[in-house]
């Protein structure tokens, strides 16, 4: 079995995509998990494209242990200073460093040479290895450069001290049998490559980064890059979960195998999801609400008889638990932190504390708590930070022949403070009441609304993604009552806010 490592991008290439905009508490969460989840490399950011970005990369790098921690750089000295800044108290740093490669990139976007692009792709290398014993190099637009050119620049960066080289399909131009070709090739032709790791990096574009990810595999590659959900740039990034679990399932034709601890998949999915507010859809392989759901008789029929008939991997060995244990309002706080450990989560003191009075509250008003509703409320809880705004009181009065109208209370800055407000409808009257009392000026980009578990007492998840100051935040607001889960999403992404101005 050859042994081919997870390069995760999602804090990286995924956080770089459009309406996403996590704080660092929030990287720090999803590089935890990615850790939980053992993936070989987080790329947890480009240090030098914000000071958001580099103390994202910076804090991940001085707590997450076990796992190498990558920065982005272009290939030049400056983003290459910052990235090994941002990295060196890393157990395990690594640079990433950058520069296309293709005719259209190097003409029109760099204004270069081909021989040019070779000396500074070279430069930068030599540069980031004086810093840092790892270093990749990506040659961007890959998929569309000259394949001898491309050979060429990979044996130079090689000899100058690349210990991984890249091939990404930056515009996800590829197709599986070409893209194995072009890997095989490469494979071939650059002198030097046995010696270090060769990595692909597939785009969505045309729907085949999975696909083109596992056609090199096939092919040799030893690392592929990845991101949780596929999140990433317009069509996004090959989906982790994807590649791992066809890796797994398929292993007698790849003759290859992951590190991931599989049975993380689930939870990594739902936290990447709630974080960045992007929800994954119903069909999603692996990770979609649907993914293990049978609907046709005959499938059932199957299923009850023997899982293989239609499952050709089992729901838990992504983490999604069967046997839904339920606790009610008699349940004691030992009882809640014995099933967060036997669920897998590994909270302190002061975390499980929280989640326990959202238990004791949760409890008051539904009978049955179930292990998806206690995952629920602690990925609430963990994401939650001091709040300048707290809901004390909400009334809405609502109805097809009567103005919806709101009269919320909330705690600003430790003091009461109360406003009305009409609107079109209950949420938009609360939310324009909740404008007055904050007087931050947002705009509401996006709702979604589903229920967590199910039953008529089931838990409500609000996401909302509002935009200030051309930035992007998410709420999220969870509770068994839809008009509070709303209320409570929009405090959530205000907070945020309240917190950056701060
Ligand atoms: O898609 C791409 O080319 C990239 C590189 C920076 C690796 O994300
Ligand atoms: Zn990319």
């Amino acid at each position: 079995m050859r042994s081919i490592k997870i390069f995760d991008t999602t804090l990286r290439d995924g956080e770089q995509s459009a309406g996403i905009n996590l704080n660092v508490q929030e990287k720090l969460q999803v590089a935890r998990q990615l850790a939980r989840l053992k993936v070989d490399i987080i790329e947890a950011g480009f240090a030098i494209a914000s000071p958001g970005d580099f103390a994202g990369v910076q804090a991940i790098a001085r707590e997450i242990k076990g796992v190498t921690i990558c920065s982005l750089a272009r290939a030049v000295k400056a983003d290459i200073d910052r990235a090994w800044e941002a990295i060196q108290d890393a157990e395990d740093p690594l640079i990433h460093t950058f520069l296309a490669t293709s005719d259209i990139h190097m003409k029109y976007k760099l204004n270069k040479e081909p021989d040019q692009v070779l000396e500074m792709a070279v430069a930068a290398v030599k540069h980031a290895r004086s810093l840092c014993s790892k270093v990749e190099f990506s040659a961007e637009d890959a998929t569309r450069s000259d394949w001898d050119f491309l050979c060429r620049v990979f044996s130079e960066v090689i000899a100058a001290g690349a210990t991984s080289i890249n091939v990404p399909d930056t515009v996800g131009y590829a197709i599986p049998a070409e893209f194995g070709r072009m890997i095989h090739y490469i494979k071939e032709n650059t002198p030097g490559i046995e010696g270090v790791l060769l990595s692909v990096h597939c785009h969505n574009d045309l729907g085949m980064a999975v696909a083109n990810s596992l056609a090199a595999v096939e092919n040799g590659a030893d690392q592929v890059e990845c991101t949780v959900n596929g999140l990433g740039e317009r069509a996004g990034n090959a989906a982790l979960e994807e590649i791992v679990m066809a890796v797994k399932t398929r292993a007698e034709n790849f003759k290859a195998a992951t590190r991931i601890a599989t049975e993380q998949i689930h939870r990594s999915s739902l936290l990447v999801s709630t974080l960045t507010g992007k929800p994954v859809q119903h069909n999603k392989a692996i990770v979609g609400s649907n993914a293990f759901s049978h609907e046709a008789g005959i499938h059932q029929d199957g299923i009850l008889k023997n899982r293989m008939t239609y499952e050709i991997m089992t729901p838990e060995s992504i983490g999604i638990s069967q046997s839904q244990l339920v606790l009610g309002k008699h349940s004691g706080r030992h009882a809640v932190k014995n099933r967060l450990e036997e669920l897998g989560y590994n909270l302190d003191e002061a975390e499980i504390e929280k989640a326990y009075q959202r238990f004791i509250e949760l409890a008051d008003k539904k009978k049955e708590i179930t292990d998806t509703d206690l995952e629920a409320l602690v990925r609430n809880e963990i994401a939650a930070f001091e709040d300048r705004f707290i809901l004390d009181y909400l009334h809405v009065s609502t109805g097809n022949c009567t103005i919806p109208t709101a009269t919320i209370r909330l705690k600003k800055d430790g003091e009461l403070v109360q406003e009305a407000s009409c609107g079109d409808g209950p949420i938009d009257a609360i939310y324009k009441a909740i404008d007055r009392i904050t007087q931050i000026t947002v705009k509401l980009d996006e709702y979604n609304i589903k229920a967590v578990s199910s039953g008529e007492d089931a838990l409500g998840e609000v996401l909302v993604k509002v935009r200030e100051n051309g930035n992007a935040y998410v709420g999220r607001g969870l509770s068994t009552d839809i008009i509070e889960a709303s209320t409570l999403a929009y405090i959530h992404a205000v907070n945020k806010i309240a917190r950056v101005k701060k």
